[in-house]
């Protein structure tokens, strides 16, 4: 894969500085939409969100939004399961994103975070009668990790069961789960951690779902094994689909990791990224396996709008629907 096709730009640790947000209903510069120390949120990690990609493509002069809607419908099913309501359809909220991307005139690579969460300033742990708000902003962002061939570790921190803080919804306190877990592997010089569910069997990595390839089937755990429900996971069956390629949902052994044919993660921060080795076992031969590499060249090609078959994941955000 060449690399033309991954993302570009700064690298997720920049701090946020400028450009335009959403917030309280309207659009305002980033450094206006502030919080106060005591906010709920803030407070007691009650909040939703999302990460969705943007794909700059320079010969159609155009910014791809990727599954817009698909994260809009997740934000909703997050907020609906943490009592959070948003007074705005999918659609809507896909909308006011075209605005800020278009606004702030990004011509390359973004990442762009929408957050739902309780607002109020108040001291009461609870869900219900708490105000709540929604902000959506945007920034540029290149790889967040290699897409070459990743050497992870299986971690020690469990991932969270739904029935502790549902699994299902991307809640902002449950990422403290995967800080610890992805923080210890890198302080052990592995670039992520795969992430065991409360049974010992594969949920996912800290940060994006896991395929394992074994005998050229394309396998993954079920939404029931206590993992994000994945939007770029669907993608993935839908890739495999296409090029004819079985694909199955069934538990994941943690030695079935060291033993497959080949592994890689998907999500929309990591994207499609090869794992070569875990717990210093090679996978394969140590280098990224062949499905990986044609999956990886189909996605970035699709995600970028260089593959028409797959158009329909995109929202164009500047005129013309080119
Ligand atoms: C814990 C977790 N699992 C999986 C994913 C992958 O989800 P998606 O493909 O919808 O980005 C993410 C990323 O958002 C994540 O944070």
């Amino acid at each position: 894969m060449s690399n033309e096709s991954m993302a570009k730009g700064p690298s997720a640790r920049k701090e946020i500085e400028d450009g335009l947000c959403f917030f309280k209903g309207q659009i305002m510069p980033l450094a206006e939409a502030t919080v106060g120390v005591a906010t709920h949120a803030l407070n007691y990690g009650t909040g939703c969100f999302e990460g969705i990609r943007a794909y700059w493509n320079e010969d159609a002069g155009q910014l791809y939004i990727l599954k817009g809607l698909e994260h809009y419908q997740r934000l909703l099913r997050s907020a609906k399961i943490l009592k959070i309501s948003v007074p705005y359809s999918a659609q809507e909220l896909l909308e006011w994103t075209v605005k800020i991307l278009s606004l702030n005139g990004f011509r390359q690579d973004v990442y762009i975070r929408p957050l739902a969460f309780k607002a109020a300033q108040l001291i009461k742990v609870t869900l219900t009668g708490v105000r709540d708000d929604l902000a959506i902003f945007a920034v540029p962002m290149g790889d967040y990790v290699s897409t070459q061939g990743l050497k992870v570790t299986v971690s020690n921190w469990q991932r969270i069961a739904d029935n502790i803080i549902p699994s299902r919804a991307k809640v902002t306190g449950a990422y403290i789960n995967a800080a610890l877990a992805s923080d210890a592997a890198t302080a052990d010089g592995y670039d992520e951690a795969i992430m065991l569910g409360q049974d010992g069997q594969v949920a996912e990595a800290s940060s994006s779902n896991l395929f394992i390839v074994r005998d050229n089937k394309v396998i993954t755990s079920p939404v029931t094994a206590d993992i994000l429900e994945g939007i770029t996971r669907q993608a993935v069956f839908e890739l495999a689909h296409d090029i004819g390629l079985a694909t199955e949902e069934r538990a994941i052994d943690r030695t079935e990791l060291y033993v497959a044919d080949e592994v890689f993660l998907c999500g929309t921060g990591v994207q499609l990224a090869g794992v070569v080795e875990i717990d210093h076992r090679a996978i394969g031969d140590g280098t990224m396996g062949p499905l990986t590499r044609r999956l990886q060249s189909l996605y970035f090609d699709a995600v970028r709008g260089n593959d028409s078959r797959y158009r329909h994941w995109l929202t164009p955000v500047y005129g013309g629907g080119n």
